[in-house]
């Protein structure tokens, strides 16, 4: 069941929203993320980008919150174990070159993460909310429930974000995660071609945050 707040509810996403995120992450992340701005993204490469994301609602960890039947805000997660579900290989060969360059960026990301955090844990990858949303709280409540339903499950060791956005820094430390790792853009390398493709950024670097799930007992 949805549970609402402040007329905002919030539910697990499945394959069943695809569309809608995709509109969400191609419309919305991909023209508001620091990194995805440094990139350029053509409106093809938005959509080959965003596509790519709500390949991770098959992991069945993503939430959205909802005003009404309209998606307002995603936190599109994705477990260490997200290679059971996701193909990325396979989907790396039908994109542009500016999209394998981001989705190249990411899996260089889960393995920082592999490294850092341990072998199970989950993570916050696309955190957006539409900015007729913004400043109410909706990105708090979607990192909020996720490391509720988390602990309650017991299904993962820790929670890790990556923050590109200040707001995305000061939500984590005002929910307890700590920096495991901090890393220049300008030190960034595509794996394929030596571009360093973050030089330009706006943001000097991105944050590493992990927080441990302990298991609560007689829920
Ligand atoms: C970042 C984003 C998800 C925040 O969503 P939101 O729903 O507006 O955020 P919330 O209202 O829940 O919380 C914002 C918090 O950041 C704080 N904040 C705002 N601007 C800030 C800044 N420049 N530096 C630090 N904190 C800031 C706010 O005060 C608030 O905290 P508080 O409640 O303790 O006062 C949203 O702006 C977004 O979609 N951005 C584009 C995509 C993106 O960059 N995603 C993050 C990738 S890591």
């Amino acid at each position: 069941m949805p549970i609402e707040t402040s007329g905002i509810y919030y539910r697990l996403l499945t394959v069943n929203d695809k569309k809608d995120v995709i509109e969400s992450v191609a419309n919305h992340f991909c023209m508001m993320d620091p990194l995805c701005i440094s990139l350029k993204f053509s409106e093809k490469e938005r959509y080959e980008y965003a596509t790519y994301a709500a390949m991770f609602l098959a992991d069945n960890t993503s939430i959205g919150a909802f005003d009404g039947d309209q998606l307002c805000g995603v936190q599109i997660n994705c477990s260490s174990h997200y290679a059971s579900v996701v193909n990325v290989e396979k989907y790396l060969q039908s994109v542009s070159p500016k999209t394998k360059y981001f989705i190249r960026f990411d899996d260089f990301l889960q393995k920082v993460m592999d490294k850092f955090c341990g072998k199970n844990y989950i993570a916050g990858y696309w955190v957006s909310v539409d900015e007729a949303y913004s400043g109410r709280g909706v990105a708090q409540q979607l990192v909020v429930r996720s490391i509720k339903r988390n602990t309650i499950s017991g299904q993962f060791d820790s929670i890790v974000g990556i923050a590109t956005a200040p707001e995305s820094k000061h939500i984590a430390e005002k929910y307890g995660f700590n920096l495991v790792h901090k890393m220049k853009m300008s030190d960034y390398e595509d794996e394929s071609t030596g571009e360093r493709i973050f030089a330009d950024a706006s943001i000097a670097s991105m944050h590493f945050v992990f927080k441990p799930l302990t298991p609560k007992a007689n829920l």
